[in-house]
């Protein structure tokens, strides 16, 4: 599997969105059309029991299953039943779609290096609330749910990698006296806060893995932050150092955050590879 930050072809890329934009226009939609808020349940699953898994060895003593993502692809392209921003992106050979698909049918180097983070640190999840934004596959956050959470929320930008892909992963791990509350959203993070706002709503830990790749995004992200972050929560940001070609890294979302002034920066393990990767943690000021 290539980890690799495929980003699509900017040509294409931009044709993909120019055609998405066009046929909006033609229905008479906004333009700029972003994903809306949406909460999935359990019941509105794709069933993916028939499908291949791979097992991720998180420590000597944690496993997490995932089902395989090209089979979900493969499924979602062959039903044909609808398009979506994963079959977009399937017809593109692309990764990433802006505002489109946003990346999260696909397991990332940074995903795993914060769940690997997550199992031998000190980080408690016993009795938490925990949220983890732009999930994909939901490996840190179904860490956090076999490590005792008492409620875990996945969050991802396409509806349809949460349905296929977040909640069956989800099921495949969840061990059978489970007593930790799991809920699902997806859409884009603006809508996610304007939602949840009134839920009164608190996180005790929010993860993210290779969610900083664009700058103009850093608002809308630590707005949840700021908002939904219990006083003395935690985040951790894992990411790479920098993202070519679409100008953010962890670099830049430290100074943005800094320049914000509402959270503490420390940068709490790094992995020395070619780009490499780091694991932040914020806390409040
Ligand atoms: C590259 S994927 C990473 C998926 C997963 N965390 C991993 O590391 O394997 C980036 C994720 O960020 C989320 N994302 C990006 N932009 C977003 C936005 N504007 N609103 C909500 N989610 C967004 C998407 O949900 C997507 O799954």
């Amino acid at each position: 599997m290539s980890f690799t930050f495929n980003f699509p072809d900017p040509e294409n890329s931009e044709n993909a969105v120019q055609e998405e934009k066009q046929e909006k226009e033609d229905e008479g939609d906004e333009i700029d059309h972003v994903e809306q808020f949406r909460e999935i349940f359990t019941s509105e699953a794709v069933q993916a029991t028939d499908l291949p898994t791979f097992s991720y060895e998180m420590s000597d003593c944690v496993c997490i299953k995932c089902v395989d993502s090209q089979a979900v692809e493969t499924r979602l392209c062959d039903e044909q039943r609808f398009t979506c921003g994963v079959t977009a992106a399937a017809n593109q050979h692309s990764d990433l779609i802006p505002n489109v698909y946003e990346g999260g049918l696909k397991v990332w180097e940074c995903a795993l290096d914060l769940a690997e983070y997550l199992c031998k640190s000190t980080v408690h999840f016993k009795n938490k609330n925990v949220l983890e934004l732009g999930c994909g596959a939901g490996i840190p956050a179904i860490l956090a749910l076999l490590n005792g959470a008492s409620s875990v929320h996945f969050q991802d930008y396409n509806y349809e990698v949460i349905e296929s892909y977040t909640i069956p992963n989800v099921m495949l791990n969840v061990p059978e006296k489970n007593t930790c509350t799991c809920r699902y959203f997806s859409g884009d993070w603006d809508s996610f806060r304007n939602h949840m706002s009134n839920q009164n709503i608190q996180y005790d830990v929010i993860l993210s893995a290779e969610t900083i790749y664009k700058p103009e995004n850093y608002k809308k992200l630590t707005a949840i932050f700021e908002h939904f972050l219990s006083q003395d929560g935690e985040i951790y940001v894992a990411a790479k150092s920098n993202y070519f070609g679409v100008g953010g890294g962890t670099r830049d979302f430290e100074s943005f955050v800094l320049k914000a002034g509402k959270f503490n920066v420390e940068t709490c393990h790094t992995v020395e590879t070619g780009v490499p990767r780091e694991i932040m943690k914020l806390t409040r000021r």
